[in-house]
């Protein structure tokens, strides 16, 4: 069978099940199965598949339509242009946090040499990516979960920024020490009773401890806001991914601890979802 007449077999199976994105993951599961990258896949369609190769992607393709998102048949996803590997503790990267990357990008001068700390690194996708633009950053992540770390070393190993990230085990900054011009932290901010409702693709395949909240899905604000003022320069900020309708309530704790110039930045959507400040200062008196 040719490569392209596959992709259609694929896509048309996804597209009868309503999968929004049926052409992208149709090429992405082919891909993997030949072997091959996407671009070979569009540029090779009248190139013949084997027989066992077509199966891998049936087979593949059988594990997407039972609900299971591509970032997770394939082991690993991009974020920032990077490949991120996955684990069993690590979410999804997700394009909405790139816009907490380049709201901390956009604030640091290039030629400015800087500390930063990311708490909940999971795959280690804020931190690498940060990294790997900046060459004078250097960064520690931090992360409860052991096996979440492991992952966020292995994606800094590969992406070459190793040397200047440190993995830590740690309750939010609760391990950190001082020094920091940035904490930055996408945390789990889904209430736990929307966490229930969520569609079988996030809720059965990210972690829940990735997701979690809390009741009233801000109980992880509560500790970093309150953690991180000891933790940053004079100058330093904070920044922290929200989901759309938290930003006054973040901005709020935010305000109770002194942070100040309080920013609302939009993902590409529109929705507000990042919250930039900075330490408070203390008054000369
Ligand atoms: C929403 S995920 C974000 C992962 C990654 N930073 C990203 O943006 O793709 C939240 C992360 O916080 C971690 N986490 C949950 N509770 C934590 C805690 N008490 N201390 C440190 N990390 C925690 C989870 O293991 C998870 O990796």
């Amino acid at each position: 069978m040719k490569i392209g007449a596959l992709v259609r077999e694929i896509r048309g199976r996804f597209r009868d099940k309503g999968l929004e994105t049926a052409d992208l993951d149709a090429r992405l599961l082919v891909a993997a199965a030949l072997d091959l990258d996407v671009s070979t896949v569009i540029l090779g369609a009248d190139d013949e598949a084997s027989e066992g190769a077509c199966g891998k992607a049936r087979a593949l393709c059988e594990k997407r339509l039972s609900g299971m998102p591509v970032g997770r048949i394939l082991g690993h996803r991009e974020f920032w242009g990077l490949d991120f590997r996955l684990n069993s503790e690590t979410l999804e990267p997700r394009p909405d946090t790139e816009t907490l990357v380049e709201a901390v990008l956009e604030r640091t001068p290039v030629e400015t040499r800087f500390r930063f700390a990311d708490i909940g690194t999971g795959t280690g996708a804020i931190a690498v990516a940060l990294l790997a633009e900046r060459t004078n950053g250097l960064g520690v992540a931090v992360d409860i979960s052991e096996v979440a770390l492991q992952c966020a070393a292995g994606n800094a190993a590969r992406a070459g920024v190793a040397g200047r990230l440190l993995c830590v085990r740690g309750d939010y900054c609760a391990a950190l020490g001082r020094g920091f011009d940035w904490i930055i932290s996408n945390p789990p901010y889904i209430a736990s009773a929307v966490v229930e409702g969520l569609g079988a693709e996030v809720r059965d395949h990210d972690p829940r401890r990735a997701l979690d909240g809390g009741i009233d899905g801000l109980d992880a604000y509560r500790s970093i806001i309150a953690q991180a003022r000891s933790c940053l320069n004079v100058n330093g900020r904070i920044a922290l991914e929200i989901g759309f309708d938290q930003a006054d309530a973040v901005a709020a704790l935010l305000g109770d601890y002194g942070f100040f110039a309080i920013e609302i930045i939009q993902d590409l959507g529109g929705n507000d979802r990042v919250l930039v400040a900075r330490r408070y200062k203390k008054q000369a008196f």
